[in-house]
């Protein structure tokens, strides 16, 4: 028997609920169904099976930093599960729990506050081109390019030692919030904030943007989010900083590689699309109506649905209570209330949950920061992920190098340009 038609038969065909193929080495796949799972041997002159759209259920990598269950609802960092460690753990502690595969001593982490806030001040080069920037630029492209450029002020960018990668890595943690700022004080006039180093990541990220320190509980809300977003699996932007690092290209072109594939609509740019669609909406009674035309009209609804959830999001009841807090506390219930409803509808109409971007979306709202720095927020935080997966895709590196499906036409004949 041709061995896809054995893979087609073991699967149990289109309907028989078979997985995706994966394929484990030039000549081997498996194949998963009923739980079951088959090893085929094919010979690498047969046509391959046809790929899943959007990779979907391909595992692209073996990782210890983060595992999401999208069966029950678990996302776990390095060992511990999100609901352990949000609320007990500040971000710093969790870019050592994945740099390090460890939560951090005292001594550590202070450390690792000491190395972060050194961090933190740009080449003057780097402030320099912020403030060449057309101020009308999206803050997503801006902090793509800034990276970029931060790369181009390093000398060691391409310095491959691991102790130097190291050091990029939590430089870029480091300043990432900083050219975020910069670029937000730049395309308003108003004077950049110099970074505190007395201040941790969260609080300093706000002073910067403001102009004055945050309240406590402020600070806390914008800890609790940098935690709630630092990792999550072989999410898209993820996967294309592994790629891009598996090439031995540098920490900064992987990096800008993940902050381009995160600014999308499908990805990290959700949360944007969420606070324009509940203006879109205007308020709690408009609510089921544009639902129903948005379904209607197959339209997707920003901050709902997930490739691997297929329960609730672990991160967004987290979300979901801070939201409600600072709604309590300005005494603006309104945003709150449509998403609630929002959620509740999805859940009905197409069994769809909330996820991390639906319920952030309010939050940020709620503490006054601009809708189009949500993005860059989850830029800030996932960048701790980020160059962790790129440490731990060097420590065993092999080139990231799929095959495609060729199914166009074959044989064709060059027609002379003029017969065109
Ligand atoms: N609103 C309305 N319908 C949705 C939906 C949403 N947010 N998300 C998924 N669906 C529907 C699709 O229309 C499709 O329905 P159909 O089978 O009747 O055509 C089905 O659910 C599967 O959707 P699909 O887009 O193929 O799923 P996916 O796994 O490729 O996509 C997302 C996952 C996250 C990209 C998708 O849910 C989405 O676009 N959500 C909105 C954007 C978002 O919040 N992104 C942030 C993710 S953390």
């Amino acid at each position: 028997m041709h061995p896809w038609c054995l893979l087609i038969h073991a699967s149990g065909g289109p309907e028989g609920g078979g997985k995706p193929l994966t394929r484990q080495n030039t000549q081997n796949y498996i194949c998963r169904a009923n739980n079951r799972e088959f090893s085929i041997h094919a010979p690498m002159s047969s046509t391959p099976p046809a790929t899943p759209r959007g990779l979907e259920g391909v595992v692209a990598a073996n990782t210890r930093l983060s595992d999401v269950r999208g069966d029950i609802g678990e996302l776990i960092y390095c060992g511990y599960n999100i609901n352990e460690l949000a609320g007990q753990v500040s971000y710093e502690e969790v870019v050592h729990l994945l740099h390090h595969n460890h939560l951090p001593n005292r001594r550590e982490l202070e450390e690792l506050k000491a190395t972060l806030a050194g961090f933190r001040e740009l080449p003057q080069g780097v402030i320099e081109i912020v403030q060449t920037l057309p101020k009308d630029t999206p803050p997503m492209h801006a902090v793509r390019t800034l990276i970029s450029a931060l790369g181009c002020f390093d000398t060691t960018c391409d310095d491959d030692s691991q102790h130097s990668q190291r050091r990029k890595a939590l430089r870029l943690i480091a300043q990432i919030p900083v050219v975020t700022a910069y670029f937000h004080r730049h395309r308003q006039g108003l004077p950049l904030v110099h970074p505190n180093p007395a201040l941790g990541e969260a609080a300093n990220f706000l002073s910067m943007i403001t102009g004055h320190a945050p309240s406590r509980d402020q600070e806390n809300t914008m800890d609790m989010c940098y935690v709630l977003h630092a990792d999550h699996g072989m999410n898209a932007s993820t996967f294309s900083a592994r790629v891009t690092i598996a090439t031995l290209s540098d920490m900064y072109s992987a990096v800008t590689t993940a902050i381009g594939t995160l600014k999308g609509p499908l990805h990290g740019g959700a949360n944007e699309g969420v606070i324009k669609m509940l203006q879109e909406i205007g308020s709690l009674e408009q609510v089921d109506a544009y639902i129903e035309e948005a379904l209607a009209q197959k339209k997707k609804i920003m901050g709902i649905g997930h490739r691997i959830y297929k329960v609730l999001d672990p991160r967004a009841p987290h979300l979901k209570r801070m939201a409600q807090k600072l709604s309590e506390s300005l005494g603006e219930s309104k945003w709150i209330q449509m998403s609630e409803r929002i959620a509740e509808l999805m859940l009905s109409r197409k069994n769809l949950h909330a996820n991390v971007d639906f319920y952030s979306a309010t939050v940020y709202y709620s503490l006054g920061i601009p809708t189009d720095l949500f993005t860059p927020i989850f830029a800030i935080a996932r960048t701790s992920g980020w160059t962790a997966h790129v440490l731990e895709q060097l420590a065993d590196n092999r080139l990231i190098r799929p095959q495609s499906n060729y199914n166009g036409p074959v044989g064709l004949k060059v027609t002379p340009i003029e017969q065109r």
